[in-house]
């Protein structure tokens, strides 16, 4: 066995993954050749002697221009979108709310992060950020799920994208929590591949134990390639969802509690506007800011990393003094599933993007695992926004961050994206829908509104008698 693995790798100049081979016990050695077999080495090959070629990105920045767009009835910055057919907000409204009583609309959850950044020693969506109630992640995003199941009446599929880094976890949680009041039969869990780490220096898999290579998932892109991939019984997530007749896949990151899943409105711009895939972008407060933007290049969409954005063409602007470049992702969208599904049995439909990083990894001479102290790996991912290209008609829409935006990014004493920033977003937020309501909160009152609640100023009023006044921390819930 030994002979023939050894074999395979030498032509890939890997052979050294089996340093420690004569070391390990059966299962040590059965543990290996697993994650041997699960790795592409002729791709990864070919991703590192391409590693410094520049990303496509980088050469459509010149030709790039802004996007057709429609304006959330909640933005109040007064920049004209351009959109080439004007959608009213009511219309939008109304195909919206058909979408989902015709029962077409399903969700997926990309939650096979490391979320290195903050840090907490448990999947993101168990994180409790709720002000009040200290509810986690995950459970804001079902309660959200099933007050929208609840209002249009139907078992809304929810999709939950998993890694090896928080799978089991994230199934013992949830089963845990029942749910949080889905149906078991509703929630599809499915995890997400992985890519290994390679020697920034020599393009060698690294080794993160004498028996494991160093993996990590292959990035939310990674999506694509797991919905579509077959279980035990010969069912990929996709054929669920067709099966439940889903035509469009809500998707949204775990770790932005703000998000309104399958909000009307944005559904409607989705259908009216005839897009496959249509993104969620709020407008750059100034021309560098650190967010992905979201561009046109020859009539269709493209993403562009603000790394790879060069500053003269990030200030360009229009004759009205707005940046040309404004939109950027906060990674929320809505995908036709037939985009999905013909993507998903293209394997380069999604390029793979490299990052330098900070791997630890085992010394081939000591056996040893090393901490390194500056970057000594490329590890690569894929990107769903990457898809933008790839469909037809593809429009965005404009939000405003405080009703749509905080996400959970940074360790607490962060300045931005912390747990307290995205709690006083929430309680602003909350308190500005109880205000609009007639209700009167006290500066600086912790306040959390269930989703299961309200989830707008317009149910609370049906809720809260006008003059209520809040002065102390206040959940409210059903
Ligand atoms: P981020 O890019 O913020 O990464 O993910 P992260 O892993 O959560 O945090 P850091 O960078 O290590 O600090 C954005 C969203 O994409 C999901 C995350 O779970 C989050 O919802 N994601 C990211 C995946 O599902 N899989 C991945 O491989 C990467």
């Amino acid at each position: 066995m030994k002979d023939i693995i050894l074999n395979n790798l030498k032509q890939y100049g890997q052979e050294h993954l089996l340093t420690f081979w004569d070391s390990l016990s059966h299962s040590e050695q059965q543990e290996l050749i697993d994650q041997i077999q699960s790795i592409d080495f002729a791709l990864i090959a070919n991703l590192y002697q391409h590693r410094n070629t520049p990303a496509e990105s980088l050469t459509l920045a010149d030709q790039a221009s802004d996007p057709p767009s429609y304006k959330f009835s909640t933005v109040t910055d007064p920049t004209p979108c351009q959109s080439q057919k004007p959608i009213a907000v009511q219309e939008a409204v109304t195909a919206g709310e058909e979408m989902l009583r015709q029962g077409k609309v399903g969700v997926i959850l990309v939650a096979g992060g490391q979320g290195t950044r903050l840090g907490f020693p448990h999947p993101k969506g168990m994180y409790p950020i709720a002000p009040v109630s200290e509810a986690t992640l995950f459970q804001f995003h079902f309660e959200k799920v099933l007050a929208t199941s609840q209002q249009y009446g139907y078992q809304i599929p929810y999709c939950i994208m998993t890694s090896p880094a928080t799978h089991h976890e994230t199934v013992d949680f949830l089963e845990q929590k029942n749910y949080f009041g889905l149906r078991k039969e509703d929630v599809f869990i499915f995890c997400q591949g992985t890519m290994p780490a390679v020697s920034l220096e020599t393009g060698q898999v690294l080794l993160n134990s004498k028996n494991s290579i160093a993996l990590s998932p292959d990035g939310h892109g990674g999506m694509l390639a797991a919905i579509a991939r077959k279980n035990g019984n010969g069912i990929s997530v996709l054929d669920c969802l067709r099966q439940r007749g889903i035509e469009y896949l809500f998707y949204n990151q775990v770790d932005n509690p703000l998000v309104r899943i399958c909000s009307p409105e944005f559904l409607g711009y989705h259908l009216l506007s005839g897009s496959e895939l249509t993104s969620q972008v709020i407008r750059k407060r100034f021309p560098t800011d650190k967010v992905g933007n979201i561009v046109e290049v020859n009539g269709r969409l493209y993403m562009i990393e603000y790394s790879d954005l060069p500053e003269e063409v990030a200030r360009k602007t229009n004759s009205d003094g707005s940046l040309k470049i404004w939109a950027g992702s906060i990674a929320v969208h809505i995908f036709n599933t037939t985009l999905l599904e013909q993507n998903s049995k293209i394997t380069t439909a999604l390029p793979f993007h490299i990052a330098r990083k900070k791997v630890p990894f085992v010394d081939l001479q000591s056996g040893e695992q090393i901490k390194p102290d500056k970057e000594n790996a490329i590890k690569f991912e894929r990107f769903i926004f990457d898809l933008l290209p790839s469909a037809k008609n593809a429009v965005v829409v404009e939000v405003d961050p405080p009703n749509h935006y905080a996400p959970l990014k940074n360790a607490t004493g962060s300045s931005s994206d912390s747990p307290e920033t995205v709690k006083r977003d929430l309680i602003a937020m909350y308190a500005d829908w109880l205000n609009k309501a007639g209700a009167v909160v006290v500066a600086d009152t912790p306040i959390e509104i269930s989703p299961l609640f309200a989830d707008s100023p317009e149910k609370i009023k049906q809720k809260i008698e006008k003059g209520t006044v809040f002065n102390k921390p206040t959940y409210l819930k059903n």
